[in-house]
């Protein structure tokens, strides 16, 4: 005689609800996600409609999913495809995720969710593609009631191949749970300017990796539509910008706290250099020499600047 195992759907509750503290948390799990699949750009949107109904909307260009990594990894609770290497496969990034369980965070989110993703069969590729599998799925979590066995739950999906089209995944959450506070969107967009951190670089081995650009669009939050990049930018001590100018000038530009701008500009011309500049974020490493901590925090700037920052070990540059 054998027994075998079976998985009451108070697991996913578990999952998506208990083991996350709150919605911020479980926002960042998502966005981990699109930085994994090597997403370049990632849209997080809040709108509300007429009716006062709120969506979720998290919209990347990373690698998205074929049909089978759906099955395979999407349907599958626990997948360790990312535990069998470190980095991600176009850019070479070190991975956020491996335990398999991040996406079922959304379930703390919202009642439902759609999936949207358009990805390659080999699933290694990003941007514009010839037969893309596109497929749509839903999430009716409040179906997945204790009692039930999570894999007889049915998640009404559709897919279609087309001739071309651009990879990445789409979710988007309805039936809000309305816990959104501004204080609570501070720490989001300082865990986010965590992922923003990264401007680009290339690690051997692999594409020359761009970045990745995070815009936040919270049209009832302070702020409206934020670029985290951006923010973070501005947020540390200062940030110094050098470019050419049509005198073929060095011109040195430095915006600072307590200092205000500064401009130098050099007495020699460069005829030699052309269409040239820099920008670099001067960060010190106390919270007094900080623009703007609803972006930075000690706590973030520690984690970002041993893989963005240079310097000496009180002031970084990234
Ligand atoms: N935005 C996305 N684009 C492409 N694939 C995705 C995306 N989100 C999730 N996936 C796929 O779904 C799988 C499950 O995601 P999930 O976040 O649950 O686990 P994980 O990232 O592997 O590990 P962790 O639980 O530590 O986050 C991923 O391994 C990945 O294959
Ligand atoms: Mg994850």
């Amino acid at each position: 005689m054998f027994l075998k195992f079976s998985v009451d759907s108070a697991l996913l509750r578990e999952l998506g609800e208990k083991l996350v503290e709150t919605v911020h948390i479980a926002l960042i799990e998502l966005v981990k996600n699109c930085y994994d699949a090597d997403a370049t750009e990632v849209e997080i949107s809040f709108s509300t409609d007429n009716n006062g109904r709120t969506t979720i909307r998290i919209v990347d260009n990373g690698t998205g999913m074929s049909f089978a990594a759906i099955q395979n990894y999407w349907m599958r609770i626990a997948t360790t495809n990312k535990e069998d290497r470190d980095v991600s496969s176009v850019f070479g990034r070190p991975l956020t995720g491996a335990k398999g369980i991040g996406r079922f965070s959304c379930r703390r989110l919202g009642e439902k969710l759609m999936l949207i993703t358009n990805g390659t069969k080999a699933g290694k590729l990003i941007g514009e593609q010839k037969n893309i599998e596109q497929t749509e799925v839903e999430f009716p979590w409040t179906e997945f009631e204790p009692g039930s066995d999570v894999t007889t739950i049915k998640c009404k999906g559709n897919q279609v191949i087309l001739a071309s089209g651009t990879t990445g995944t789409t979710l988007e959450i309805t039936e809000i749970a309305e816990e959104w506070t501004t204080r609570g969107l501070n720490w989001l967009k300082r865990q986010l300017a965590v992922l923003a951190a990264n401007k680009g670089t290339l690690r051997p081995g692999f594409i020359e990796d761009p970045g990745f650009n995070v815009r936040l669009t919270a049209p009832d939050f302070e702020g409206g539509v934020r670029d985290i990049r951006e923010d973070l930018m501005n947020a540390g001590w200062g940030t110094l910008t050098a470019y050419i100018n049509n005198k073929h000038q060095a011109v040195c530009e430095l915006h600072a706290l307590g200092l205000g701008r500064r401009t130098i500009t050099s007495k020699i011309a460069y005829p030699a250099l052309n269409d040239i500049s820099l920008r670099l974020a001067i960060m010190v490493d106390e919270r007094q020499y900080m623009r703007d901590t609803s972006v930075l925090s000690l706590g973030t700037l520690q984690k970002i600047l041993p893989e963005w920052g240079g310097g000496s070990s009180q002031i970084s540059i990234i």
